[in-house]
């Protein structure tokens, strides 16, 4: 079996799908994850955009110690130095370099000629191979360039030094069929390196079509060597190809593509939910692999054939992917010890702080709840791993609402220990306790999405609210956990409060 290279940009790529931004702190959660999931490479970000950008690729460079931290640079010094720059703490880094090479894009983009574009690939490429062991060339737009100028460009990068060359269907244009034919001429005609070695071929697909992973897939079948990809397959405009989905391909259809990745597969359901959290969107229900009903059998003759043999309408169990079965698993007489086990047993480490305010929630919670769930336990978690400074403290509050009285509410909040309380009336009760809030802590901002689900299921699940709230061009988002829909309201909005006053 040929072994896959899995090359993660959910915190690169995929943070520039609409509204999936992620702070510094949050993509080093992610990172934790990422790594713990075991994909090869973990593009952390683009260090030149903005001073977030190349602070979250320093903390990840420092932080992730097993998989390779990449940043991305377009083929210019200046970009490259600062990548390299932020990349210094990592263990293992990749410089990751590209520029435009359709006509296109070179002419009405960039105004340079094919020409200009070769002497630039060659020039950053040889000098980023100065700064780091471990170059990725990527030529944007590579499957409308014109082919032979594609593999002068490529080539110009292998001679200068790249050690993985990346194909990218930028927009998402290209069929499996031409994506197979085109890997498989590039694997013939690209050049050795310079120590005969062959280079890494990689693929980067979108999915303005719908097809980013079965292009992925047919690469890897002519013979790609690293797949490119970003977690639910966020990313730009339609997104990225899904790795969970290339992944869990490879490994159900291995006989197929006689290929396998290092993923730690328990991980990817966890990983999956870890970032629906982070930038608050949904997994659609009907996602491959991680959708909530990936795994659900609705029909009385499927219902019937999975109690008799799983396989009879399940391709792959859920267990493979860390979906375990919903029982009861601590109760409130759970002590620290039990409670810090299972946290590790369900993959988490937490440092010291972290693991004291999620045991502090979990006693609250088993308190007012009659079974605390593995799921339970993963939300408070990762609640507790976007611990940031708490200027504002939830103390109290009581909210008045119904059909023919408008909406009030009175919000006790604490800051350094002093009481603040205020009363505001509001489009409904959630609104009026929002507008409570605002008019103690006095911070301007708009409240740009409000999204509730519950994280379990019964009388008595657990609400989990997010908020995202946006001051200037940043845009922050909130969590907030309760058994009790207001109380998780304002503990979101309060959180997102938190992290503007925090940066
Ligand atoms: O889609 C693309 O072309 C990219 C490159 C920067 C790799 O994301
Ligand atoms: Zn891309």
């Amino acid at each position: 079996m040929r072994r896959i290279h899995i090359f993660d940009t959910t915190l690169r790529d995929g943070e520039q799908a609409p509204g999936c931004t992620m702070n510094p702190r949050e993509k080093v959660e992610l990172a934790r994850q990422l790594e713990r999931l075991g994909v090869d490479v973990i593009e952390a970000g683009f260090p030149v955009s903005s001073p977030d950008d190349f602070a979250a690729v320093q903390e990840v460079a420092r932080t992730v110690t097993r998989s390779t931290v990449a940043a991305l640079c377009r083929a210019v010094r200046g970009d490259i130095e600062v990548a390299a720059q932020a990349l210094k703490p990592a263990q293992k880094s990749r410089l990751h370099v590209f520029i435009a090479t359709s006509d296109l894009h070179l002419s009405e983009k960039l105004c340079i000629t094919r020409e200009k574009a070769l002497g630039m690939i060659s020039d950053s490429v040889a000098y980023a191979c100065t700064l780091c062991d471990d170059v990725e060339f990527s030529a944007e737009d590579a499957t409308r360039s014109d082919r032979d100028f594609l593999l002068t460009a490529l080539n110009a990068a292998v001679d200068a030094g790249a050690g993985t060359i990346n194909v990218p269907d930028t927009v998402g244009y290209i069929t499996p069929e031409e994506m197979g034919e085109l890997i498989a001429w590039l694997k013939q005609n690209l050049h050795r390196k310079r120590n005969g070695e062959e280079v890494v071929l990689s693929v980067h697909c979108h999915n303005d079509l719908g097809m980013a992973v079965a292009n992925s897939l047919a690469a890897v079948r002519a013979g790609a060597d690293q797949v490119e990809g970003t977690i639910n397959g966020i990313g730009e405009r339609a997104g990225n190809a899904a790795l969970e989905e290339v992944i869990m391909a490879l490994d159900t259809r291995g006989q197929c593509y006689r290929a396998e990745t290092g993923i730690h597969l328990r991980q990817i359901y966890r990983t999956s939910r870890l970032l629906s959290t982070i930038v608050g969107q949904k997994i659609p229900p009907n996602k491959p692999v991680v959708g909530r009903n990936a795994f659900n059998h609705e029909a009385g003759i499927h219902q019937h054939g999975v109690l008799k043999n799983p396989l009879t309408y399940e391709i792959m169990s859920p267990q493979t992917i860390g979906i375990y079965d919903n029982d009861l698993v601590l109760g409130k007489h759970s002590g620290k010890h039990a409670f810090t086990q299972r946290v590790e047993e369900l993959g988490y480490t937490l440092p010291g702080e972290a693991l004291e305010k999620a045991f502090t929630r979990f006693l609250a919670l088993a308190d007012r709840k009659k079974t605390v769930t593995n799921k339970d336990i993963e939300a408070i978690v990762g609640a507790a791993g976007y611990a940031i400074p708490e200027t504002y403290r939830l103390h109290s509050f009581v909210v008045n609402s119904g059909t023919v009285i408008s909406a009030t509410a009175v919000v006790k909040l604490l800051r350094d220990g002093e009481e603040m309380e205020q009363v505001a009336r509001g489009d409904g009760p959630i609104d009026a306790a929002f507008k409570a809030i605002d008019s103690i802590v006095q911070v301007g901002f708009q409240l740009v999405n409000y999204s509730i689900h519950s994280v379990t299921e019964g009388e008595d699940a657990q609400g989990e609210v997010v908020v995202k709230l946006r001051r200037g061009k940043r845009s922050v988002t909130g969590r907030g956990l309760s058994t009790d829909i207001f109380e998780a309201s304002l503990k979101a909005y309060l959180n997102a409060v938190n992290k503007i006053i925090a940066q």
